[in-house]
């Protein structure tokens, strides 16, 4: 006869490689049901970007049909995305349970293009995500959204976000008009931070990426140490003058305690829309060396390419431009794998 006990024993087997342990423990596997000889159950894993979704999903049914008499197996997966720890010193973000900050050495790398396609592609594997612009040197959020309104308040009194492609957006650039001078906003920059972080109704968001400004100087040092990140990803382009800002970006979370979940090389190479050829245009390699030397690893390496300009350009990130381009998938890709690292990060 087939038990739960049975189920349990053999779904024991099943390990989850990211956390290191069988995903009974870990409280994935719920509701079992057995109505003679099929057996269903629930997978709730820790992310619905989880990239090793159909590998567990795989393994859990064969270990369930090594069991004798079991005939048909149903598995419903789902997620739930956990909360990072608490940080002491910082109050957490009222309904976020994780923050990621994309930053970079210097401007122009690709930050905010990295910043929409992440918060794109978590939003479409069914998270709930938020995206909030602190670039105070060119917030480029509502163009690369392709929406650009003035905030509302809701009955409290709090700042409404913004949504376009289901993902809800706050943005320094709703806030400033477009030709307010730099000198203004240094000031302003730390108030507006911190009406940002308390005063936004964010609603329940499972990761709220942040777009840092540029560089690694004092703005982008107090930004680190207030917002209580749960990790951060650097945006580097293979030259080697981009790399050395990267550096920098790296040993500034570091110095302040923040995990760096990954390396992404932006414009890492050009693919011939013809012949498919791919050329490194810039040096190569570069991306490998700094993720080696600074054990970080290296989660993604976008080419050069035309339609994500022009994404960037029509407020269309390319993942909603074109989903079904190598373009996305290595944007999928880099989301997974954010979204693995924070998983291991919560359950540590
Ligand atoms: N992989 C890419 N291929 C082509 N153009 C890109 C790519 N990444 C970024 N861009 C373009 O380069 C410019 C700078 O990118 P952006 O994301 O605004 O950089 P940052 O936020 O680091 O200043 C934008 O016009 C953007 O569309
Ligand atoms: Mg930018």
């Amino acid at each position: 006869m087939i038990t739960q006990d049975k189920v349990l024993k053999a779904l024991r087997n099943v390990m989850d490689p990211d956390l290191g342990k069988d995903i009974v423990s870990l409280n994935f596997v719920r509701d079992i049901r057995i109505e003679s000889g099929r057996v269903s159950f629930k997978l709730i894993l820790t992310t619905p970007a989880c990239p090793l979704k159909a590998k567990i999903e795989g393994d859990a049914r064969s270990a369930v049909s090594s069991i004798k008499g079991v005939k048909e197996i149903v598995i419903e997966t789902g997620s739930e995305v956990p909360s990072a720890k608490t940080i002491p010193e910082k109050e957490s973000i009222k309904g976020v349970k994780n923050t990621i900050a994309v930053a970079s050495g210097k401007g122009g790398v690709g930050k905010s293009t990295v910043s929409v396609n992440l918060a794109a592609a978590l939003a479409k594997s069914g998270s709930k995500v938020g995206l909030l612009d602190l670039d105070i040197y060119g917030p480029s959020i509502p163009t690369m959204m392709g929406i650009n309104e003035p905030i509302q308040m809701n009955a409290e009194g709090k700042m409404k976000p913004v949504v376009n492609y289901n993902i809800k957006m706050m943005s320094v650039g709703f806030v400033l008009e477009e030709d307010a001078p730099l000198i203004w906003r240094g000031p302003l920059v730390m108030q507006i931070v911190k009406q940002f972080l308390k005063d936004v109704d964010w609603g329940e968001l499972d990761y709220l990426i942040i777009d840092l400004p540029p560089g690694t100087g004092d703005a982008q040092l107090t930004l680190a140490q207030t917002i209580p990140l749960t990790g951060s990803v650097v945006v580097t382009t293979p030259q080697d003058i981009s790399l050395i800002d990267a550096r920098r970006a790296i040993q500034m979370f570091e110095k302040v305690n923040v995990p760096i979940l990954g390396l992404v090389e932006n414009m890492s190479y050009f693919l011939c829309p013809h012949c498919g050829e791919k050329t490194e245009i810039f040096s190569s390699g570069g991306g490998e060396k700094t993720s080696q030397k600074y054990n970080v690893p290296l989660i993604g390496k976008i080419p050069i390419d035309t339609e994500i300009r022009v994404g960037g350009d029509v407020g269309k990130p390319i993942i909603i431009l074109n989903p079904k381009s190598h373009q996305s998938a290595e944007f999928m890709t880099i989301a997974g794998a954010v979204a693995s690292m924070i998983s291991i990060l919560d359950y540590k």
